[in-house]
């Protein structure tokens, strides 16, 4: 089934769990490649991404086994190629993330560039470079990219940007390169931290991780571990703004406070109540909603997996607020489905300025993405009449049962 249709049911009311986190499970899961004992993975989220990541690693050797599917056992003892296809790389843009571990075990890799996607070009220039940095040759031709290192060394890498990416796969070569490597203006998402929590039990020597200067002292031979993902800190996010969205009152389980803080702070600044407990999060809407701005940057700063959820919140405002997207080039394509629900948005450059309506109406609309998938569900939480809302599958890469989880919140939601 790949539309939904939505229809205004009034606030939400209830318990929601979240998933482990996307963004963490697929670099772990890269990550395992590094050792040739047996990874357990738990907590990890059932989605299409995952599942491609998963087919990837089957696809060189990996044997994979899942209990409940929520718990993978994977044994890179066998395997035997380095090589991926566009095949994969064009389904999922975080194919790449084997690199790192390919060229740490392995001494080389050939893969087929990721090339960009709707949100941007999304380049891989800094994970070649901190590939280079640590003694591999790059050659790029075909629509592949190759690597090969006789040898890999620690070296002190600068990023121009804190890649995400680029600090994952940079930090999974490190933790096999003789002596020491600093990777300086990392990333610090908590994925990153996640991640370096796996390496560390599989005996990796890392600090830092986190910050934005991680060390790793290369070692000779990693070993299996078990290791359970961190929350997802978008997918919590969602729902927290799909309270605020439909005034309704949802308690979020699951959930690391400290990793929803940015979110949380700008949902404060527009009316919303959110009561912060150990391990979950209380959101209760306010009787008016105002207007803020947002810029999206790196964390800790407001993490630009939220802004379309966030602009379609803003939509629903008493006063016009604006949106700057500073991380990619291209991600306001939703703004043209929620104008034709009524939202009154401009762009100007990187900036969504937006005038706050009282009245959404339903209508029919696409998906570019996964998070502007969500944000047009949340628009069709509240629109007037019915939406229908087509590309699902993109919605699927990073959500397990969106639909499921807002109907059993009171939500008007279905399949078909
Ligand atoms: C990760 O992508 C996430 N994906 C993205 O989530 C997220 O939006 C992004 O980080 C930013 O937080 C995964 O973790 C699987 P980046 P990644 O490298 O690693 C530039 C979602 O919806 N850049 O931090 O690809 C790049 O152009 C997805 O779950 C270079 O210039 O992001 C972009 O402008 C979407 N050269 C900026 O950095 C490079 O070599 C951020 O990219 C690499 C990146």
């Amino acid at each position: 089934m790949e539309n939904l249709r939505i229809c205004p049911n009034g606030p939400l009311q209830g318990i929601v769990r979240i998933e482990g986190a996307k963004n963490a499970a697929l670099p772990v899961i890269a990550a395992s490649i590094l050792t040739e004992e047996p990874c357990c993975i738990q907590n990890v989220p059932v989605l299409s991404d995952i599942q491609n990541m998963l087919y990837l690693l089957e696809a060189i050797g990996s044997i994979i086994h899942t209990s409940d599917r929520h718990q993978l056992y994977i044994e890179n003892a066998n395997i035997n190629s380095q090589i991926a296809s566009y095949d994969f790389t064009c389904r999922l843009r975080a194919s790449f993330l084997i690199a790192g571990p390919l060229l740490a075990r392995f001494g080389k890799f050939k893969i087929a560039l990721p090339g960009g996607c709707k949100i941007g070009t999304r380049p891989i220039d800094l994970h070649l470079k901190g590939f280079t940095a640590l003694g591999a040759s790059i050659y790029i031709g075909h629509g592949y990219v190759e690597a090969t290192a006789s040898a890999l060394t620690g070296a002190r890498i600068y990023l121009d940007f804190p890649s995400v990416g680029a600090t994952e796969n940079i930090m999974m070569v490190a933790t096999k390169a003789i002596g020491t490597t600093i990777i300086e203006n990392a990333a610090a998402e908590p994925e990153i931290l996640d991640l370096a929590n796996f390496l560390h039990g599989m005996g990796a020597k890392i600090t830092g991780a986190g910050t934005d200067t991680i060390i790793i002292e290369g070692i000779s031979s990693l070993h299996g571990t078990t290791h359970e993902i961190i929350p997802d800190r978008i997918e919590a996010g969602t729902f927290m703004t799909a309270a605020a969205i439909t005034g309704g009152s949802l308690k979020i389980e699951n959930v690391i406070p400290a990793h929803v803080k940015p979110l949380c702070a700008k949902l404060r600044e527009m009316g919303i109540t959110i009561h912060e407990l150990q391990s979950s999060l209380l959101v209760e809407a306010g009787s008016a909603l105002c207007p803020t701005d947002i810029k999206t940057l790196p964390y800790p700063g407001f993490p630009t997996d939220m802004q379309a959820q966030l602009c379609a919140l803003m939509s629903m405002t008493n006063g016009t607020g604006i949106i700057t997207e500073t991380i990619f080039e291209n991600r306001f394509m939703y703004v043209n489905e929620l104008k034709r629900m009524g939202a009154d948005i401009t762009i100007e450059g990187r900036a969504a300025i937006i005038k706050g309506t009282a009245h959404l109406s339903g209508a029919q609309v696409s998906a570019t993405d996964l998070r502007a998938g969500a944000a047009l569900v949340l628009a069709g939480l509240v629109a007037e009449g019915e939406t229908i809302l087509s590309g699902v599958s993109h919605i699927r890469r990073g959500y397990a049962d969106l639909a499921g989880k807002l109907r059993s919140v009171g939500a008007s939601i279905q399949e078909f």
